[in-house]
């Protein structure tokens, strides 16, 4: 058959297909049937470029809407909203409206959704035709698509000849994540923000990919209804009635300093919602109002969008370097041109590994699209492709260390890069850096600077000589003082005393986390148990698996590990662990709280004596706790609190019986003896 023949064959099948499933809800063929007749389609069309056709399926992203999608007039114009960046603006918004309408005005507002504007028409109750908004004037006919949207009714409640509500397509923050760890084993695009994964999800040509991602609707506008209503509240109200989601948040203000206080809650407060919103808009509830207002040649004067400060900036990528972690981790990171973003200057940004920056495609001369959303740490979202330099060649991670020049290494099937040199510098002083840290050994004044400065001046070579340094050198040095001098003394002595968990996780040991080291020192007591454990023993303990065992175990056969630890050992480091219970562990998986002091306990002894029976002793009454203790000037909010929650609360006596026996005695629950507090 000639191929043009069975193309013109495969549109009409797939456009019978299309119909039979989105308008029928009948189809009569399965969905791997229907790609397999876009595949060949494609193919056809691949092979004989003359034979595509404007409006073939197998048309997709990349081209101009207007290629993609049937050109659609608005029945009347989707207009823009002027913007308003700070309260003088606002101001200014609600000065002009005092020209046409009477001062005494109720503002409806409304959280600006960052998604895509679409209108929504609704004939005798049934979806039509959805629209974006295009220009204003036209738009492009996206209804199969909304249709596969699962927030979007395809039925009103009522059947009104004619209806059209517009609203915003958005994608929940949570479902962007998602997708974009999808992409990105797929090793497919990754968009830029939620907004953009919107878009790309809803400019498809084949519904099937808008099926398969989770868009969500909400309703802020009717254009077109069957009744005249008497203000946007009642609007709304109507709307939600006919089963479109419309926002919660909204609310009816009576000035514009109550608009000014919702607009600054919002944007403190603008992730706390599973979508993403760029502003509030601020609308006059009154219709008759807004029919007095009118329009400018743009947008209503009715209403104005109050713009947060964007989170999201251009900046100029001048370089991507390579920093060498203490494991010798090689982590590419951004050097940008300084950028005012989410409410800090963003000046570096880690670009992770490798992959990350292959996948992101950002290249030295690049200008980028930087995120700092709230506290999140900054981001390089990826290039401005329009804006990239011709012949701006692909960035190649480099072949060595930067601080030792050996060479640099990745294992087949891992996505980080590793320093193989075992004298690389800058390992050591991140060990260092890490040792000293808080959660290790906490010594404070010892930073990263002094530990850089101490390399240069071969004062500290490792971990060891920190108990050894040479304080009459260090007197000499500029800026070391008598009393940053004792700091520092004071500090490095009082690590000594630190727990064995801070010291194993200190020492920087493969795959131990903070909790792993905790666990490891309960379970083995000390240090000289662990040295001389074998991989099994380590793995005895609970909570510790075989790949940190064996991690622990490689660490101490190394003698240089090991001369570490004697050295540790003559500085009087702490190498003694929490001391094995003997006692019976009546409450294991209690929690139980004290407040005051006991007659025959003091309060850390009460605490104790309930950890040594295997429970837990936490500092404030939850949902979680089992029973509460009172003691002598006990804690009122304790009390309140364990009544408030019906939680038996113990006198002395009642708590020796919970020690020996794990079982709570009878108390009215909430009220125990003595629950009195003055
Ligand atoms: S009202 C006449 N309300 O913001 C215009 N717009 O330029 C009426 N938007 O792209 C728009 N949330 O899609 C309105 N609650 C909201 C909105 C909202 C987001 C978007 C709208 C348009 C842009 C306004």
């Amino acid at each position: 058959m000639l191929a043009a023949t069975r193309a013109e064959e495969l549109r009409a099948l797939i456009a019978y297909h299309n119909q039979l499933y989105h308008q029928q809800d009948a189809p009569e063929i399965s969905d791997v049937e229907y790609d397999e007749l876009v595949r060949e389609l494609k193919q056809i069309e691949l092979d004989y470029p003359e034979l595509v056709t404007e409006d073939s399926p197998s048309q997709q992203v990349g081209f101009t809407p207007s290629d993609l999608f049937t050109p659609v007039e608005h029945l009347t114009p989707m207009m823009s909203l002027d913007n308003a960046m700070s309260f003088e603006e606002l101001a200014a918004w609600g000065k002009r409206l005092e020209r046409y309408i009477d001062t005494n005005v109720e503002y409806s507002c409304e959280l600006k959704m960052d998604g895509l504007a679409v209108s929504l028409v609704y004939t005798d109750g049934h979806l039509t035709r959805a629209a974006t908004r295009g220009d204003g004037r036209v738009g492009e006919d996206i209804t199969l698509n909304v249709l596969q949207i699962k927030g979007v009714p395809h039925r009103l409640k009522d059947a009104p000849p004619l209806v059209e509500a517009r609203g915003e397509i958005y994608m929940p923050v949570s479902s962007f994540k998602q997708l974009n760890e999808e992409q990105m084993l797929r090793g497919e695009r990754i968009f830029a923000n939620p907004r953009n994964a919107a878009a790309g999800s809803l400019r498809q040509k084949d519904p099937q990919i808008t099926a398969s991602r989770n868009l969500s609707f909400f309703a802020y506008q009717l254009a077109q209804a069957p009744v005249n209503f008497k203000d946007h509240a009642e609007t709304l109200a109507y709307l939600r009635e006919q089963g479109l989601p419309v926002n919660p948040t909204s609310k009816i203000l009576h000035s514009l300093s109550e608009v000014y206080d919702f607009c600054q809650h919002w944007q403190v407060n603008r992730h706390s919602n599973d979508y993403e919103i760029d502003g509030v808009v601020v609308k006059i509830n009154d219709l008759a109002q807004r029919q007095e207002l009118g329009f400018t040649s743009k947008a209503p004067r009715w209403a104005v969008a109050f713009k947060f400060p964007p989170e999201e900036r251009n900046t100029l990528l001048k370089d991507i370097m390579v920093s060498i972690g203490r494991s010798g981790k090689a982590t590419p990171f951004a050097v940008l041109e300084p950028v005012f973003v989410g409410g800090s200057t963003v000046r570096l940004a880690t670009l992770h590994n490798q992959d990350q920056v292959a996948l992101k495609d950002v290249r030295p001369g690049d200008v980028v699209i930087v995120r700092k959303a709230g506290d999140v740490i900054p981001e390089v979202v990826g290039p401005v492709l329009s804006k990239r330099p011709e012949g701006l060649p692909p960035w190649e991670f480099p072949k060595n260390c930067p601080e030792c020049g050996g060479e640099l290494s990745r294992s087949e099937g891992e996505s980080d890069t590793f320093c193989t040199s075992a004298e690389c510098p800058k390992q050591l002083e991140q060990r260092i850096v890490h040792f000293a840290s808080r959660g290790c050994m906490d010594i404070e004044n010892l930073g990263e600077r002094t530990v850089q400065l101490f390399r240069q001046l071969e004062l500290l070579r490792d971990i060891g000589d920190i108990y050894n340094l040479d304080y009459d050198r260090i007197k000499l040095i500029e800026g070391f003082g008598e009393v940053s001098i004792n700091n520092l003394r004071s500090g490095i002595e009082a690590s000594k005393q630190r727990p064995l968990s801070n010291l194993l996780s200190g020492l920087g040991i493969r795959h131990l986390g903070a909790t792993g080291a905790r666990v490891l020192a309960k379970g083995m007591h000390h240090l000289d148990n662990i040295l001389r454990a074998s991989v099994d023993e380590i793995g005895s303990v609970e909570g510790i698996g075989t790949v940190i065992a064996q991690s622990v175990h490689e660490f101490f056969q190394h003698e240089d590990n090991r001369q570490l630890i004697e050295r540790l050992r003559s500085a009087g480091v702490n190498f003694e662990g929490p001391k094995a219970s003997t006692l019976a562990q009546t409450l294991s998986g209690m929690s139980i709280v004290v407040t005051g002091t006991l007659e025959n306990f003091s309060r850390e002894g009460a605490e104790e004596a309930i950890k040594e029976r295997g429970g837990k002793s936490p500092g404030s009454v939850s949902k979680k706790t089992h029973a509460v203790v009172l003691g002598e000037g006990p804690g009122a909010a304790k009390i309140t609190k364990a009544r408030d929650l019906k939680i038996p609360i113990l006198n002395e006596q009642q708590f020796q019986q919970l020690l020996e026996t794990g079982v709570i005695p009878e108390v009215s629950a909430g009220d125990g003896e003595g629950a009195v507090v003055g």
